[in-house]
């Protein structure tokens, strides 16, 4: 259900202070231990597709793999070209040991 926290990852599988992809229900998620907390977006690259795991993660942001437009995680915003378009994001929280999302 959309509006019932979802455990997508156990916080010891997460990457720390990197980003780990996670497959839920479906879909291909990005999750973020980023220094104010945990970010989950897709981990699909509005531009082209490509999967943001394999970018570079510093802070708040994600640069993509493939033509380095980068977004910020924190509300999925489109920081630098080639990218103009928001990415998908999630709330998320960590709960129990696993990190969680709605949606
Ligand atoms: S596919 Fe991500 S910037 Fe082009």
């Amino acid at each position: 259900m959309a509006d019932e926290w979802c455990d997508v990852l156990a916080e010891d599988q997460m990457q720390k202070g990197w980003v780990t992809l996670v497959e839920h229900a479906g879909r291909a998620l990005a999750v973020y231990d980023a220094p104010s907390g945990v970010y989950v977006t897709t981990a699909r690259c509005s531009h082209g597709g490509a999967n943001l795991c394999d970018g570079y993660f510093d802070g708040h942001l994600i640069e993509c793999p493939l033509h380095q437009g980068a977004f910020d995680v924190r509300n999925g915003s489109p920081i630098s070209a080639p990218a103009t378009r928001p990415i998908k994001t999630f709330p998320a929280r960590l709960s129990g040991g696993f990190i969680q999302i709605k949606g």
